[in-house]
Parts: structure tokens; C-alpha cells; sequence
């Protein structure tokens, strides 16, 4: 499937980038070598934190995506959002239940091969891990560093390679100019348009990505939003973002996944999310007016209640 569109997806005109910048996109694309999404299944997967609270974090939740799909997962604050995001990159394992990468369980291979399989995932956590005094440089470049040898890694935090491919990432979030400032100096939305400069550079089949508009202005979110789709969709990237702008994941992506109190409680293509269905999943956020039962699409973005956009 390399380079192809995959299922379902729209085609990479559809997304609407100005010319300029889908010229800008093309040549980060050509940064990484283009690959086949990976699969994600996610089979009956209950995690329940030691000592919390009574109810598991996650609980059996089922959900397949397919290798190149792009799926959005939003929900209420404590949902359990992060909790799916981490099982997926394998970084927490499960309790019950287990996740197949491209078929493969990554807690049953031992930790050579596993480490191989996780080089396959891009997880940008929510609050992003960047060093402080780091340059935006190096942590930008350390997208990379699953594809090197230690010696290399080691070499490129010292020396950093790749600074135009750095550049352009960062460019497709306009933030090429701040390349050699330190991190630690940069706002919270600066910070988080690095990390997904740092997805660009890595060499990962599927990207997960947590929250990671959630500091940004309207405008920059739905720019950087488009940028990684666009990316993701040319590289035939498989793509689950988690957010709280539920009406932009509704206009961004064909499928979107509410999670509530650790429980998949609907998983529809993007057209079918009803305002019933919205206004149960953020029942304790409930706003004034109660909602129609309809498709938001029918019902227009204007019946979306303030508290959802
Ligand atoms: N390390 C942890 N130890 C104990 N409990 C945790 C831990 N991480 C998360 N939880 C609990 O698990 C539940 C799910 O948390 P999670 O972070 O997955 O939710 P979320 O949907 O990402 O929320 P948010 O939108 O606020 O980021 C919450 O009740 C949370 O308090
Ligand atoms: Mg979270």
C-alpha cells in the first residue's frame, strides 16, 4: 500500500493545503521513507491502575483500526483517553485483554523484538517530554532516533544532523524560525507544534497522538491539524489523535471514537455522531439546551452546544 491512498481516506487535495504548502509537505514527506500504516487492535483490554479508584481505567474495550486509518478518540476529562493511547504504543500493559500491532503482541515478544515493534509507533504524549535547555534542533531530530544505531543517537544530541529536515517539519508548523532557541524558553502550544514536528521526522507506521491541539489557538490547531493528516495520509500513516475540540474531530476525521468511564460508547464514522450521543458522553458536562437526536451534519455545527467546540 505504499504511497497509495488508503481506504477511506480523502484524497490529499480533499484536505485543501495551499500550494505552497503541500509543495512544503511533499519534501518532509521525502525525509522518511514512505511505508505501510500498521494495523492496531485493541481486544478486550481492561487496565486497572494499582490502588486508584474502583472502576478499571479502561474496560474491555474492543477497537480495531485498520493500516492507514485515521480516528479520532474524544471524551470526558478522566475517560481514559491516554490510558488507550499508552496501551496502544505499548508503553502500559494491559490487565486484561492484549493489543496486536500488525498482529504482533508486543508483551509476548521478548524485549529486542519488542523494542523493533515499538519503532513502529509514534506516541506524542500530553504533556510533552522535552528536556529543558534542549535545543528545538535535537529535539526535533530525536523523531529519529528509533532508526539509529546507539553510536549514531548518541552522535546527534552532541552534533545534530538533518537541520534542514528539521527545518521543514518545524516550517509546517511555523515555527522554522525558532530551530536553535531551547525548548524551555518556548510557549505551551510552541511546545506542543515540536512534538509534532517530531512525529514528521519519525520513522513510525502508526502515529498516536494525545491531546495534542490542546494548547493551541483555533487557527493554529485546525493548520497543524491538516499538516499532520496530510503527512500521515501521504505516508500511508495509521493516525489516532485523542482531543477535547470534538467539532473539529468531527470536520477532521471519517471516524471518531467516544470514550467514557473507560467504555468505547460509540465508534461511528464521523457523519453518523449524533448530539444524543454527544450529550451522553459529556453528561456531567451537559449544556443548557438538551440536544436533538439527530446527525450533527443534518443538524448543522450551530446546534453544537458551546461546551463541545
Ligand atoms: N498513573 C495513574 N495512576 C493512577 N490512576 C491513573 C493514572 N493515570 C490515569 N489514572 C486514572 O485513570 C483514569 C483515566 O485516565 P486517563 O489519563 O486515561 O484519562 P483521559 O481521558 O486521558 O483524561 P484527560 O482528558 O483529562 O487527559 C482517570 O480516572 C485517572 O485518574
Ligand atoms: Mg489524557
Amino acid at each position: 500500500m505504499s504511497g497509495t491512498l488508503p481506504a477511506g481516506q480523502a484524497p490529499d487535495g480533499a484536505l485543501g493545503a495551499p500550494p505552497h504548502r503541500a509543495r512544503a509537505l511533499a519534501g518532509a514527506a521525502a525525509e522518511v521513507a514512505l511505508q505501510d500504516g500498521s494495523s492496531v487492535h485493541v481486544e478486550r483490554v481492561t487496565v486497572r491502575y494499582a490502588g486508584t479508584r474502583p472502576r478499571p481505567a479502561l474496560d474491555q474495550v474492543e477497537l480495531r483500526v485498520g493500516a492507514g486509518e485515521h480516528v479520532a478518540v474524544v471524551g470526558p476529562s478522566g475517560a481514559g483517553k491516554t490510558t488507550l493511547l499508552h496501551v496502544a504504543a505499548a508503553c502500559l500493559r494491559a490487565d486484561l485483554g492484549r493489543v496486536l500491532i500488525d498482529g504482533q503482541e508486543p508483551w509476548g515478544l521478548d524485549a529486542r523484538r519488542r523494542r523493533q515493534l515499538r519503532g513502529r509507533l509514534f506516541l506524542a504524549p500530553q504533556v510533552p517530554p522535552l528536556p529543558p535547555r534542549q535545543r528545538v534542533v535535537t529535539a526535533v531530530l530525536a523523531g529519529r532516533l528509533p532508526a539509529m544505531s546507539l553510536v549514531s543517537s548518541a552522535r546527534s544530541l552532541l552534533y545534530p544532523l538533518g537541520i534542514g529536515a528539521a527545518s521543514r517539519a518545524l516550517a509546517q508548523f511555523d515555527l522554522a524560525e525558532r530551530i536553535f532557541d531551547r525548548v524551555d524558553r518556548l510557549s505551551g502550544g510552541e511546545r506542543q507544534r515540536v512534538n509534532l514536528a517530531r512525529a514528521l521526522l519519525a520513522p513510525a507506521r502508526v502515529w498516536l497522538l494525545d491531546e495534542p491541539l490542546s494548547a493551541l489557538d483555533p487557527v493554529r490547531a485546525a493548520r497543524a491539524l491538516q499538516a499532520v493528516r496530510q503527512e500521515a495520509t501521504r505516508r500511508g500513516v495509521t493516525l489516532i489523535v485523542s482531543m477535547h475540540q470534538v467539532e473539529m474531530a468531527l470536520a477532521s476525521f471519517p471516524r471518531v471514537i467516544g470514550l467514557r468511564d473507560g467504555s468505547v460508547h460509540f465508534d461511528v464514522p464521523a457523519s453518523q455522531v449524533t448530539s444524543g450521543q454527544l450529550s451522553a458522553l459529556y453528561a456531567h458536562s451537559q449544556p443548557v439546551a438538551e440536544a436533538d437526536d439527530q446527525p450533527l451534519e443534518e443538524a448543522g455545527p450551530s446546534e453544537l452546544p458551546m461546551v463541545w467546540r
